[in-house]
């Protein structure tokens, strides 16, 4: 199959690249001269496990091009829109400026019979209107619009591509369910299962999943709270919980909030969809202002660590970004804790292993530090953030000695109580007693 990927951000190059894996011959479009040109010099703009590798790999057997400008489209048989949905300004709708530019920069290029297939995350409806930009633009041709949701994980998006555990194909017509068939053959071996759905359903099953994710976790994010007050412990909770098939065990894990560039909109997005159609949330709502109330619950937890006042305090923040493996900091629970302890008079050191560049124009009066042990040198309290894997086995002697006071708070309960205990530190976790 040829293949053209319109946009070549994380969906994009991510979705390209495994496409070009599985053999099909791949474009990537972005209308960034510079980005392409990096990309053509073998440079990859996102940080993502596995993804610089599967590029050249794939560029070197011939498969996967980049390209600035939508010439090649004229060729493929399949055009996948994957250009960004940001939330929009004011009313937390997404965007859809860029997608609906970016399918009148490609209607007079389509081949006649091309599928367009969207695999940004765009509201209900998206399709149709797409659909009708297609008509209006190109009447004679035959083309279909089709919705082909992602369900990647930053951090694990190559693994999830390629063991995903369904692919949703939004169409209702033949033809182009069977191009996606084709384009995703590759996985029938993994016997993933492709569900053939109406392109309205398709584009909801992806807001209404990342919703039901949020609310996972700021279900078990509440229970760790009213575990803290009954001397409960969250995480055999949920344990206990999880291993209920009809629950599940993942995405019960506590922590400080859910972030980064999925969840937060796109609950915000289902919210608006819902209340243009005269439907409510209320479930979604709840999850949305709990999540946020959050972030400043997590700063008070650290102002009780410090003994009730963080002013002239130094606190040593490890993790930036919001989760591991990832570089993107957007709506990480790391800022507004940071930002938080400030106003409060703390001062803040902080490490990440890839997000720093992004916060500091945000965090300018952050000292940015080389490792884990810098952060800390001088801190009367140590906050993990993020639970990097380098951060699961920090030398617990070596902290004490940098530190000022020997208090942790771990935010993302990567340590067990007893070997705090041992090492003689304070010790703050979600949803766990305390460590004294
Ligand atoms: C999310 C979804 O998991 C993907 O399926 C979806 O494709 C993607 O959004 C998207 O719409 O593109 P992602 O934003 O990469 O993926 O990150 P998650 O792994 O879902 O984590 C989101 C946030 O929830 C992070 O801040 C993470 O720390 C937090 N989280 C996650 C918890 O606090 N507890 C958990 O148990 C799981």
């Amino acid at each position: 199959m040829r293949v053209c990927m319109i946009g070549a951000g994380y969906v994009g190059l991510v979705s390209g690249a495994c496409f070009a894996d599985f053999g099909h011959r791949v474009t990537c479009i972005d209308r960034d001269v510079h980005r392409v040109a990096a990309l053509k010099r073998g440079e990859i703009p996102i940080y993502e496990p596995g993804l610089a590798d599967l590029v050249e790999a794939n560029v070197r057997g011939g498969r996967l091009h980049f390209a600035a400008e939508t010439s090649s489209v004229g060729d493929a048989d399949a055009v996948f829109i994957a250009v960004g949905t940001p939330s929009r300004r004011g009313d937390g709708f997404a965007d859809l400026s860029y997608v609906y530019e970016a399918v009148r920069e490609i209607a007079p290029r389509l081949a006649a019979t091309a599928v367009v297939i969207t695999k940004s995350t765009v509201p209900v409806g998206t399709g149709d209107e797409i659909e009708r930009i297609l008509r209006e633009l190109r009447p004679e041709a035959d083309l279909q619009v089709a919705s082909n949701p992602e369900f990647l994980r930053e951090g694990a998006a190559i693994q999830d591509f390629k063991h995903p555990d369904r692919i949703v194909v939004g169409s209702d017509d033949a033809r182009a369910q069977a191009v996606l068939a084709e384009i995703y053959r590759p996985l029938y071996l993994n016997a993933a299962p492709i569900l053939y759905v109406s392109r309205r359903t398709a584009e909801l099953i992806k807001y209404a999943a990342n919703a039901f994710l949020a609310t996972k976790i700021t279900f078990i994010n509440e229970i760790a709270d009213l575990c803290e007050r009954v001397g409960a412990d969250v995480q055999e909770v949920a344990r206990g919980m999880g291993l209920d098939n009809r629950i599940g065990g993942k995405f019960l894990h506590p922590g400080p909030g859910f972030g980064g560039s999925c969840l937060p909109k796109d609950t915000l997005a289902l919210i608006k969809t819902a209340h243009d159609n005269g439907a409510q949330l209320r479930i979604v709502e709840a999850v949305t202002a709990v999540n946020d109330q959050r972030k400043r619950a997590m700063a008070r937890k650290v102002v009780a660590a410090l003994g009730g006042s963080a002013r002239g305090k130094t606190v040593a923040v490890l993790g930036l970004a919001f989760k591991p493996n990832t570089d993107d900091t957007r709506d990480s629970p790391a800022i507004p804790l940071i930002t938080a302890l400030q106003d409060l008079g703390a001062r803040v050191r902080a490490y990440d292993p890839a997000g720093m560049e992004q916060v500091k124009p945000v965090l300018p009066d952050v000292s940015y530090c080389n490792d884990a042990y810098g952060a800390a040198d001088g801190a009367d309290a140590l906050v993990i953030a993020t639970e990097w894997e380098q951060f699961r086995a920090l030398d617990l002697a070596r902290l004490k000695r940098l530190m000022t006071a020997a208090v942790i708070v771990d935010l993302r309960n990567v340590y067990r109580a007893d070997e705090m205990k041992r090492a003689d530190f304070r010790y703050i976790a979600i949803g766990r007693g305390t460590v004294e």
